[in-house]
């Protein structure tokens, strides 16, 4: 039922209400049905269609209790009812519900014929494949109907207008083509109509008006075209209607004045043109008013004061002018407004002081002008508040983050010319704040309180281009959390403060670039190994470039130019792609670039990544000859690893810098290499998607995993991108990389590195290669598991938890090497969702507390971490799991008989070893998230169990690790 769609659910469980419980119903229609000449059909012969259907379907445990020996009433998922027939009134199956019930087959298998008497069925979230049988339209007593998320295709069949008794129909989220058949107009005791997510074409037929029950209609992210139908107006008891994400055009029609109980209406990411009608008024039970991305004009009407109960309205992305009316100051229930993106002029009315409750204002890329009211500081609960591109001048409201609650602040592109407040320094849950391109001028002392380190929230801070002057705070260095830091274009002097290098999880962007800063670049800036784009140009910095430059193995940039630097230029990885301009105009920098003189004393060969790192690994007492052994066998071992992979590593960046230009992939070359997401392609499928494999155009292979349609936030675009963003960041060796992804009306998908040797749990259960999969491959794939989960959960900002750890998410390659995958996905698909252990994770791995909690924490994965272990011991799903948390201390005694047999017997060592995982995985499998270890005492543990008092251990073994681990 809730896949129909969780925005109309309460109109749904009514409907649902009362198909069920109302039995007189039944009886009512079953004599109907009689009399269309059903009269004679048995349980047995009801059981018999049943029993067929499911002999067509593929497995489904769901289905296990549908057997010839019980009575079909007594099946899980189906329901039977007395129905009246002549005098007699013998039981008749008249519902089926099984949503999610992992059901794969067609429902033209199902012989409704020998079902007359269904009144419900519900069968969304499974796989149900080709087209709506029109023998469906049989059913007369239908009063239910849900098919929702399913991969149904074809039209919508004609037949289905016969279905008189329908009161809910839902065919949401399927691939459903064709128009939507003018028949439907025929159902007339329809009270909720949800087609959402399809590819339906066409105009809206005029002949719906003719549901004057109807109470929801969703026919939102089709292909529909043409004009909202005047006669949508005849449609009085409509309380929620979404057409958004349509190609629809002309003016919204003057009828839907009619629409008094209209409570949500979304008709965003149209053509829709013409004026906000002032009628809109009229709807005075409006709550949602969302019409943005669409071709809008003229002003904003006064009127939509009216609407007291509105708490959202959107009219962003239009091209709407004129000023903001001071009635908008009337709707004192708002929390979110959105006027972003359109002409709007004039100042921002005093009266949205009276919007107290109001959490998120945009009001960016307009030409408002004047100061921002004083009023502002009333508005205790933003969120936030985001007013860039527009003309607004003077200062920012001294107390603008009285609430607390502020968490993103950004004026930029602005004439402010400050002060910035003091009272900033309150702001303690800020985590972005941008006050680039103003006119702020003075001593940045002045303006960025010596407070600023206690922001220890702060992600984004973006004060460049303005006119600051005097020393970059020392205080910056304790906003520990910054991701991104741009004080660019200004006149700051001074050093750059050592304790910048502080900032290990800075990782977007440095840019210092175009001051007046002066002195040597400290070497601390190494520390900043995540760090992608930086920029130090423009500045009069003098000495060397650090060595310590070499271990920022993530940067893509490093622009120096422009300054008075001397000496050898960084080398390592960043070398391979560094631009000679990042160099030029400087005292005499010199290194291996052409255009740049070779220096005197560089040594001859570094064309290895590490290489540095590796030196600086090793501590000085050490001798040198021992760093040239050790170099020289890492050298040897780096190259000798790398070579079978080394087609893959090119391909890699070839990738990254033809795609990832502006985060979007070629929708083109995926569907091309796919054949449209032929079957043909498919190597897999999980909770969210379908994964294929997908040789693109110069024949580098990557899978790709195309979601399933979502419900929640389908039109939240903005967020899905910057979810992706965050996850297109992570780098570990050890995690699938995400190159990119699509979001297309159709499809959204993301594409990974292709692994080729597939999952852990098909390679468990492979016995050749079972065998292969030796005790030492096997500790390894845990440790680097362990690491990549840790590297999730404490080392990504934010952190991330995969939610779907299992032997199915973790890929191998050729040489046994594990790959975490599908990592986040949960995350970008539902984040806050309350119910999403139905939908996420997998049945066999989640953590007990998910039972009776929502609450998602990071013992969640590490529950699932303790599954996967034990697997990998046993080599199978332990599904004696529940016994192994009785074992308690006295699980050694176990151990021996569990082991997986198939790999030669494990050695003294390794049985050590192996000892130690299990006893990892039987903490990781408490039932107490409390008592349960985190990832980083889990990863240590089993990295101290490395054979470290082990002599035969060469010595390069542990520089290579440590350097390897550098990287990630
Ligand atoms: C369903 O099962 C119960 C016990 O398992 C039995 O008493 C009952 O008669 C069964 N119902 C039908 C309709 O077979
Ligand atoms: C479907 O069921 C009806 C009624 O039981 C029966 O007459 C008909 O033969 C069945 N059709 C098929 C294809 O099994
Ligand atoms: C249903 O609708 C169609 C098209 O609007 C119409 O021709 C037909 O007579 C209606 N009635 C039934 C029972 O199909
Ligand atoms: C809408 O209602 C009006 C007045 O009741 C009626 O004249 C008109 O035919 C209806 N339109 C449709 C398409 O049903």
């Amino acid at each position: 039922m809730a896949t129909l769609h969780a925005k109309v659910e309460p109109i749904l469980v009514l409907a649902l209400f009362l198909v069920l419980f109302q039995p007189c119903l039944h009886f009512l229609h079953a004599d109907a049905a009689g009399r269309h000449g059903h009269g004679g059909m048995s349980l047995r012969a009801q059981q018999a269609a049943l029993l067929h259907w499911k002999s067509t379907l593929g497995s489904s445990p769901a289905l296990d209790s549908w057997q010839r020996q019980t009575s079909p009433c007594n099946w899980t998922g189906v329901a039977c009812d007395a129905v009246r027939r002549g005098h007699r009134t013998p039981l008749a199956v008249t519902s089926i519900s099984l949503p999610n019930a992992g059901i794969h087959g067609r429902l033209g298998e199902l012989n409704f014929s020998a079902l007359p008497f269904l009144s419900n069925i519900d069968l969304g979230y499974n796989s149900l494949q080709g087209e709506i049988p029109p023998a469906i339209a049989s059913l007369h007593e239908l009063s239910y109907l849900d098919l929702g998320r399913n991969w149904l295709h074809g039209q919508i069949p004609s037949e289905m207008g016969n279905m008189g008794h329908l009161i809910a129909l839902g065919l949401a989220f399927n691939n459903l083509t064709g128009c939507i058949p003018a028949s439907l107009g025929n159902l007339t005791m329809l009270a909720v109509l949800i087609l959402h997510q399809n590819m339906l074409t066409g105009p809206i037929p005029e002949e719906l008006a003719k549901l004057t029950a109807l109470e929801a209609l969703d026919l939102g992210s089709s292909l529909l075209s043409g004009q909202i139908p005047d006669s949508l107006g005849n449609l009085t008891k409509l309380s929620i209607l979404f057409l958004y994400s349509n190609q629809l055009s002309g003016p919204i029609p003057p009828s839907l004045v009619n629409l008094r109980n209209l409570q949500e209406l979304e008709l965003d990411d149209n053509h829709l043109s013409g004026g906000i009608p002032i009628f809109l008024a009229n709807l005075t039970e409006l709550s949602k008013l969302v019409l943005y991305e669409n071709q809008l004009t003229g002003p904003i009407p006064p009127s939509l004061g009216d609407l007291t109960r509105l708490n959202y309205l959107d009219l962003s992305q239009n091209q709407l002018a004129g000023s903001i009316p001071s009635e908008i100051g009337n709707l004192v229930d708002i929390k979110i407004l959105r006027l972003s993106v359109n002409m709007i002029s004039g100042s921002i009315p005093a009266t949205f002081a009276n919007l107290t409750v109001m959490r998120k204002l945009s009001l960016f890329d307009n030409m408002l002008s004047g100061p921002l009211p004083r009023e502002f500081a009333n508005l205790t609960r933003l969120v936030e508040l985001t007013l860039v591109n527009n003309s607004l001048s003077g200062e920012l409201p001294s107390d603008v983050c009285k609430g607390g609650n502020l968490k993103v602040l950004n004026v930029g592109v602005n004439m402010f010319t400050g002060p910035i407040p003091r009272s900033l320094k309150t702001c303690r849950s800020l985590k972005s704040f941008g006050l680039a391109s103003n006119q702020i001028t003075g001593d940045i002392s002045r303006h960025i309180p010596p407070e600023l380190g206690r922001m220890r929230n702060l992600q984004y801070l973006d004060i460049s281009i303005n006119n600051l002057s005097g020393l970059i705070p020392q205080e910056l260095g304790s906003c520990t959390k910054l991701l991104s830091l741009k004080i660019n274009h200004n006149s700051l002097s001074g050093d750059l403060p050592m304790t910048i290098g502080n900032l290990e999880r800075l990782q977007i962007v440095l840019d210092v670039s175009s001051n007046k800063l002066t002195g040597g670049l400290p070497a601390q800036l190494g520390n900043l190994a995540i760090l992608e784009f930086f920029n130090l140009s423009h500045n009069q910095f003098n000495g060397s470039i650090p060595t310590s430059f070499a271990s920022m193995v993530s940067l893509s940039t490093l622009d120096v130019s422009y300054n008075n630097l001397e000496g050898p230029i960084p080398t390592g990885r960043l070398l391979q792609n560094a631009s000679i301009g990042w160099f030029l105009h400087n005292k005499g920098l010199c290194g291996n670039l052409s255009g740049l003189p070779i220096c005197p004393s560089t040594p001859t060969t570094n064309h290895y990544k590490g290489k540095n790192s590796l030196v600086l690994a090793i501590s000085i007492p050490v001798g040198i000859v021992i760093i040239i052994i050790a170099t020289s066998v890492v050298i040897m071992i780096i190259h000798k690893k790398k070579r079978p992979q080394k087609t893959t590593a090119t391909d890699r960046k070839d990738v990254l810098s033809v795609w990832n230009f502006d985060g979007k992939l070629a929708f083109e070359d995926i569907t091309r290499a796919t054949e449209n997401f032929s079957d043909r392609y498919i190597i897999g499928s999980g909770g969210y998607g379908t994964v294929y494999k997908a040789q693109l155009q110069g024949g580098r292979l990557v899978a790709v995993k195309k979601l399933h349609p979502t419900e929640e936030d389908m039109n939240d675009e903005k967020r899905f991108l910057s979810e992706i963003e965050v996850l297109m960041k992570i780098r570990h060796r050890s995690i699938v990389k995400l190159y990119g992804f699509c979001s297309h009306p159709m499809y959204k998908f993301l594409v990974y590195d292709y692994i080729d040797r597939g999952n852990l749990h098909a390679t468990l259960e492979n016995e050749e290669l079972a065998k292969d999969l030796d005790w030492q491959k096997r500790a390894t794939i845990t440790r680097d598991v362990a690491q990549a989960m840790y590297y999730l959960h404490n080392e990504c900002n934010p952190p991330i938890i995969h939610r779907d750890i299992t032997s199915n998410n973790i890929l191998l390659d050729t040489d046994f090497k594990a790959y975490i995958s599908d990592f986040g996905t949960a995350r970008v698909i539902k984040p806050d969702s309350s119910n999403w252990s139905e939908l996420a994770g997998t049945y066999g791995y989640i953590a007990p507390e998910l039972s009776y909690t929502s609450v998602i924490t990071t013992k969640c994965d590490v529950y699932s971490f303790g599954v996967v272990v034990l697997e990998i011991v046993m080599g199978r799903y332990p599904r004696e799991l529940q016994s192994f948390a009785s074992l308690g201390e006295n699980h050694e005694l176990a151990i021996e008989d569990m082991l997986d047999q198939r790999p030669s017997s494990p050695t003294m060592v390794e049985k050590k070893e192996i000892s130690q995982l299990v006893e990892v995985a039987l903490a990781c499998l408490q039932t107490s998230p409390q008592s349960r270890p985190e990832m980083q005492d889990v990863y240590q543990k089993l990295i101290r169990r490395r054979p470290s008092n082990s002599i035969a251990t060469p010595f390069h073994a542990y520089a290579l690790e440590e350097i390897t681990d550098k990287e990630v």
